[in-house]
């Protein structure tokens, strides 16, 4: 059975192991502090979960997902996470985490900041286009003409393909917008953003090259 890490046990990081664990994955989850705080989210989760450390989770994951808002000043196991396709859930909220000015003035995107803090990892984007309840619930096969699509981008091909067949067991499509350069066009305000309660593959990709790049510095 492969072990996913989960960093970040909140909305997203707990429907996320909920996913997972459904779809035959075991879990470790952590938070920022500590493992016994966890205790009743892996008792409902069941024994495909456990609780650790960040650094903990980071190690035991066969690939890892941040569930955790991006920080200025990485808080993130570096060494833990090395070599490793870490799938990150991240979107950028000024009113929540403040002003990224690298990020605001259209030198980076907020995912070339987590790959330049995690620079021996893969990062790819995963999980950012749909409310953390409906991670469970708005699924469907892949045969649905509706099936919801969800997008990712990443610098390395194969956490992409990692990124697609996660989505697919659990029951979405996938927009490929790699690399992490072009990750703006699904940023908060975009198109992509503003449509994210249902896009199909179809419709995502339209929006995904609708998208105008928003400069505020
Ligand atoms: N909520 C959604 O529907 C949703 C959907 C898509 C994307 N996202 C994005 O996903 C990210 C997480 O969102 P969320 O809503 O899940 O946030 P949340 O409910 O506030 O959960 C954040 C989690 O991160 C943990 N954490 C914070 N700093 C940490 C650190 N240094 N080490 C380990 N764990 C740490 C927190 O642990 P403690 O509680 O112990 O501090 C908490 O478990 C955000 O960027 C958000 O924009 C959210």
């Amino acid at each position: 059975m492969t072990n996913i890490g989960i960093i970040g046990a909140g909305e997203i990081g707990s429907q996320i192991a909920r996913a997972a664990i459904r779809a035959g994955y075991k879990v470790v989850v952590a938070n920022s502090r500590g493992p016994e705080t966890l205790r009743a989210l892996v008792a409902d989760l069941g024994p495909s979960a456990r609780a650790a450390t960040a650094a903990d989770a980071g190690a035991a994951g066969e690939f890892v997902v941040i569930a955790v808002p991006l920080k200025l000043v990485n808080d993130m196991p570096v060494e833990e996470l090395a070599g490793k396709i870490v799938l990150d859930t991240n979107n950028y909220m000024i009113w929540r985490d403040g002003h990224y000015p690298t990020i605001d003035s259209g030198q980076q995107t907020v995912l070339e900041l987590r790959q330049q803090q995690l620079p021996a990892s893969k990062v790819v984007q995963a999980f950012t286009h749909i409310q953390a309840p409906r991670i469970t619930t708005a699924g469907s096969p892949a045969h649905d003409p509706r099936r919801l699509a969800l997008p990712t981008s990443s610098n390395y091909p194969e956490a992409v393909e990692l990124v697609t067949r996660l989505f697919d067991q659990f029951g979405f499509d996938t927009v490929d917008n790699s690399p992490l350069s072009e990750s703006w066009r699904t940023a908060p305000g975009q198109p992509a953003w503003r449509a994210l309660q249902h896009q199909t593959r179809e419709e995502l990709a339209a929006n995904i090259e609708r998208a105008q790049r928003i400069v505020l510095a």
